[in-house]
């Protein structure tokens, strides 16, 4: 995502630790439409996810990824908007209280790689979320952790930041898209760049 592009601040993988890596689906996958269900126990198999997730999320590099990413289709997000990924946030069945103003900033999308757009979201928000040691929370925020998160709950509602562009912008970018993955070839050089 955004600021110059939410993308573009991890650059680095956080831990030492060997955690494989999560395959990302790519738009237009009909997979990334799904609704996700909430999650009801945080047990050591979702501790495990949740750390699968942040290091994909190091690794593409990101800062925000959801499960519906990964084809998991749990109500689960993990996020770090610190400059030294060194603040990993999880957001377990998480849900905005509170949404205020209106704020615009450019967004991207490890399931849309190479495309940046701005977006028009809620300024401030108030969340209540469940973290990784099954504790509920509540926390505001504003910026680009605001973004963040409205952008990977969205995900989990099977709703993408194109879903926000005109029709036609949105349809440009899924060609481009279905072309990279078909023909494999460099982003950059594919023309009709959105
Ligand atoms: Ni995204």
């Amino acid at each position: 995502m955004p600021c110059p592009s939410l993308l573009e601040f991890c650059n680095r993988n956080r831990l030492g630790l060997t955690v494989s890596l999560l395959d990302i689906l790519y738009y237009p996958d009909s997979q990334l439409r799904r609704n996700a269900a909430p999650v009801d126990n945080v047990d050591g198999k979702m501790v495990s996810l949740i750390d699968q997730m942040l290091e994909t999320m190091y690794a593409a590099p990101g800062i925000g990824l959801a499960a519906t990413q990964v084809n998991i289709h749990q109500r689960v997000v993990v996020i770090d908007v610190s400059e030294e990924n060194d603040t990993p946030m999880t957001f377990i069945n998480p849900e905005i209280l509170l949404s205020e103003g209106v704020g615009e900033m450019q967004e991207g999308c490890l399931s849309i790689p190479g495309v940046y757009e701005t977006v028009k979201r809620s300024e401030q928000i108030k969340v209540a979320a469940i973290d990784r040691e099954g504790n509920p929370f509540e926390l505001e925020a504003d910026g680009l952790l605001s973004v963040c998160i409205q952008h990977e709950i969205d995900h989990l509602n099977g709703k993408l930041f194109v879903d926000y562009l005109s029709p036609l912008k949105r349809n440009r970018i899924r060609k481009r898209l279905e072309r990279w993955i078909r023909d494999g070839a460099d982003l950059d050089e594919l023309p009709d760049r959105p």
